[in-house]
């Protein structure tokens, strides 16, 4: 006999046996319970889906207890040593890591969708001065879909390859340019020579020279980055990719309102924030003062803590490392300082250790991007444009799932009962 959870009903007394799969029950195998025959059956209630599985995957697992972070079942750490983004993007769309013709081949599709439609360039520059680049990238994404609107045939397998190839292309330009736009600067196209890293370094940092050559240390560490920020299982903006496209809106709305998911502060935009309190305590003699903030709850300790995370993050171990490769280059950043001594007291505080609070990925992130020369602003824009190729992954599963429908969640009405509608001139 397969494994059933039996549930006794006490309003009506009656049992079932509920089936377990994958550890799992089947909500709708609730709505069987019911007291009568117009009831419409138990539904289950999990705000903030803490404890729901929406979907069936095989991209990327994680088991938060130990710290475990793998894609298609290769551990990070073995992935972030031996892999390049590129490399990583296609196992995480296709499912296998590629052989040498099959990467040549998708580097090369990529790399020749990396030009933007000049008319790009005048949309973007229609942005004020001090527009966030995030804003700059959600509203740029989502403006691709008018310029391709052969992107609707998204049950074409081979248009759904052809957007995958421009959104990983176009991501880096479209970051670049709302970097030149923020500092004034003239955009600078794609050198198709470069790495995707060494590219996208070249479109935001060349200036007058005839050719851009990137340090090989910063643009190993940038793909490093990249790796680690590919995917992440169901978090909040693969979650809003798959709702949007679950209505079968084109890839790059979809896309944009991924983007817009990770832009928020307990999201990808915790790395700005992270660099911003890190400015705040501004020296080591400041951090007891600043715990003591966070535990009376007037702020949170930005860069730590996670929902599946329940021990270090994985990837904020390998940045750790990555950061000292850097520093070599660029020179030490002072806050790394404060970052590394806020760490070592909040993991020894009872606060931070009863609630299982650890450093994330964004935790050290920033303070790499900010001594490579990105602007805190455009931090969590280094985030959108490697997890651009999680968020295709997501979006290509949910679509060749035949389980899965537009989403549309259930809620539990607690508002007014019928009443009858009252004129203005007559309400008092
Ligand atoms: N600082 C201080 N207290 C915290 C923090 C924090 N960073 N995170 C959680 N807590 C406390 C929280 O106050 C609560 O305490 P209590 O039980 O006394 O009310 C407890 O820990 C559980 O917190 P929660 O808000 O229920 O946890 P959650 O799973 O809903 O939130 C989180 C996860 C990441 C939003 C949260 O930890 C947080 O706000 N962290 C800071 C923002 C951040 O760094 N975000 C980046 C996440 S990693 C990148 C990514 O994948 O997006």
């Amino acid at each position: 006999m397969s494994d059933q959870l039996k549930i006794t009903d006490s309003r009506t007394g009656k049992t079932y046996d509920i089936p377990i799969k994958d550890g799992a029950i089947r909500a709708m195998d609730l709505r069987q319970i019911k007291v009568s025959d117009d009831d419409f059956g138990i539904k289950s209630y999990d705000p903030a889906f803490k404890n729901t599985a929406s979907c069936i995957s095989r991209i990327t697992y994680i088991d938060g207890d130990k710290g475990i972070l793998r894609y298609r079942g290769y551990p990070i750490e073995q992935l972030a040593e031996g892999s390049t983004y590129l490399e990583v993007a296609y196992l995480l769309i296709n499912g296998e890591l590629p052989t040498r013709a099959q990467y040549e081949e998708w580097e090369h599709n990529i790399k020749i969708h990396t030009l933007l439609h000049e008319n790009t360039k005048k949309f973007m520059d229609g942005f004020h001065h001090d527009a966030h680049p995030m804003g700059m990238l959600v509203s740029t994404v989502s403006a691709l879909s008018t310029f391709y609107p052969d992107a609707k045939n998204i049950s074409d397998p081979e248009s759904r390859r052809l957007q995958t190839y421009r959104l990983i292309g176009k991501m880096p330009t479209i970051a670049a340019f709302a970097y030149r736009h923020m500092m004034g600067l003239p955009y600078i196209y794609p050198d198709n020579e470069l790495s995707y890293t060494g590219n996208f370094l070249n479109m935001l940092y060349r200036m007058t020279e005839r050719e851009y050559k990137p340090d090989p240390v910063l643009e190993r560490a940038l793909d490093i980055l990249f790796i680690l920020h590919a995917d992440h299982e169901q978090n909040c903006s693969a979650n809003a990719m798959r709702s949007i496209g679950s209505s079968q809106a084109d890839p790059y709305v979809a896309t944009a309102g991924a983007a817009a998911a990770l832009y928020g502060p307990l999201h990808g935009g915790a790395n700005e924030k992270v660099l911003r309190m890190l400015n705040e305590i501004g020296s080591v003699d400041r951090i007891p003062a600043y715990i003591d903030k966070v535990k009376s709850g007037a702020v949170r300790l930005m860069g730590f803590g996670h929902r599946i995370y329940k021990n270090y993050d994985p990837r904020a171990r390998i940045i750790k490392q990555t950061a000292d490769k850097v520093f070599e280059v660029t020179g030490r950043n002072p806050l790394l300082d404060i970052a590394l001594e806020l760490e070592r007291i909040a993991l020894e505080d009872d606060y931070f250790i009863e609630r299982k609070l650890y450093p994330n990925v964004d935790f050290y992130s920033g303070i790499i991007y900010q001594a490579m020369g990105f602007p805190t602003d455009a931090f969590t824009v280094l985030f959108a444009i490697p997890r651009t190729s999680g968020w295709i992954a997501q979006w290509e599963e949910m679509l060749n799932d035949s389980e899965q429908k537009i989403a549309r969640p259930q809620q539990i009405y607690l508002g007014a009962d019928k009443r009858d509608f009252i004129p203005m001139s007559d309400r008092g």
